[in-house]
């Protein structure tokens, strides 16, 4: 496969965990050309791959992926599709549904058409561990059905049922990856890691949803894009959890990243109201792609202060963000 990539089609290029797939494909496969779209909402930022699109072999589109036929005829030729593209954030899902049943099913289902329509070789589409919805005890693997609890997951889990479908009919190479929590650099700050390291850059407490007891695990973004190109290099298909073995509760990962700043977390924690429900917990077992030889290699707490720095250094990137606080 290595070698035989030519053309790789991105969606959601731009954003933070796009951005770092973009980079590693990029890296990873010298001889490929790589066209990067993106609608550039709030969270997406062209910054963000500035190091790649210099490169002639990158070309990037603004654009929505809705809107199918302003790119369709660029994904002719193309080995790999790559769907990263949503709205991403679960708080935000509870005040505009739509729009992520929208982007997250609509707009996957779209794009999985015309990939079909282009005879594209091989899709690769990027889900989430919230599919699975709530797990108290005990884990998630991949033939578990699908029970989300929030309008994100449930706009995530109908475009997995969606894209599973054409498995049968129309016998594509399809893979999906169902991914527990992301961290790395470049993440909008909203989500609880960025959220706290900026608010503490502005001396701003962090507000920790309910009793802050949710657990979640974390992978690196690195990682995670080290993870598609792996399977994309075995040739795999079907449906993937990706995750790490580290956990933590939210309130943990706020103290530890007080520490860091060295401030006192009594006072710079502030407990607000809980979403209207809260996955109490999230778990997945990677055991299938592990058996084929793919292994995490970075840890949250290792790589936490170099994430501090570069959002020191970046925070005013998210303008929005600025206007907000
Ligand atoms: N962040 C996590 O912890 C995590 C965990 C598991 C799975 N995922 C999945 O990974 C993917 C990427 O997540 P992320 O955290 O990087 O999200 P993000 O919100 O940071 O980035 C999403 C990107 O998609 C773009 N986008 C949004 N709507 C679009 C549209 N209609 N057309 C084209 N582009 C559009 C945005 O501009 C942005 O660049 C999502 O599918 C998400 O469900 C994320």
């Amino acid at each position: 496969m290595k070698n035989k990539l030519k053309k790789i089609f991105i969606t959601g290029g731009a954003g933070f965990i796009g951005s770092h797939v973009a980079e590693s494909f990029f890296k990873n496969f010298p001889k490929c050309n790589i066209i990067i779209l993106d609608k550039l909402t709030y969270a997406g930022n062209k910054s963000f791959i500035s190091s790649i699109t210099k490169s002639k072999r990158v070309k990037f589109i603004k654009c929505d992926i809705i809107n199918t036929n302003k790119y369709s005829r660029l994904l002719k030729n193309c080995d790999l599709a790559i769907n990263i593209a949503a709205e991403s954030h679960v708080d935000n899902s509870f005040i505009s549904p739509l729009n992520f049943t929208k982007t997250n099913s609509l707009g996957a289902h779209a794009f999985l058409l015309e990939c079909i329509k282009r005879k594209v070789k091989k899709i690769l589409h990027i889900s989430s561990d919230e599919v699975y919805g709530e797990k108290i005890t005990g884990t998630c693997y991949e033939n578990q059905l699908v029970n989300p609890t929030n309008p994100y997951s449930a706009s995530k889990a109908a475009a997995e049922v969606l894209i599973n479908s054409y498995k049968y009919t129309y016998k594509k190479e399809i893979i999906i990856v169902r991914a527990n929590n992301i961290y790395g650099i470049r993440q909008y700050p909203e989500k609880l890691i960025s959220t706290s390291i900026v608010n503490l850059i502005k001396n701003k407490p962090i507000p920790i949803h309910g009793n802050g007891r949710n657990i979640r695990f974390y992978l690196s973004a690195v990682d995670f894009a080290n993870a598609l190109i792996f399977l994309v290099k075995k040739k795999e298909k079907g449906v993937y959890n990706i995750g790490s073995n580290f956990f933590e509760k939210n309130i943990n990962i706020a103290r530890h990243i007080c520490k860091i700043f060295k401030k006192n977390p009594k006072k710079f924690i502030k407990f607000t109201d809980d979403r209207l429900y809260n996955d109490k917990r999230y778990s997945v077992s990677s055991k299938k792609v592990q058996k084929l030889g793919w292994r995490p290699k970075r840890n949250l707490l290792k790589d936490l202060p170099m994430i501090v720095e570069w959002y020191k250094k970046n925070y005013k990137i998210f303008k929005k963000y600025e206007k907000k606080i």
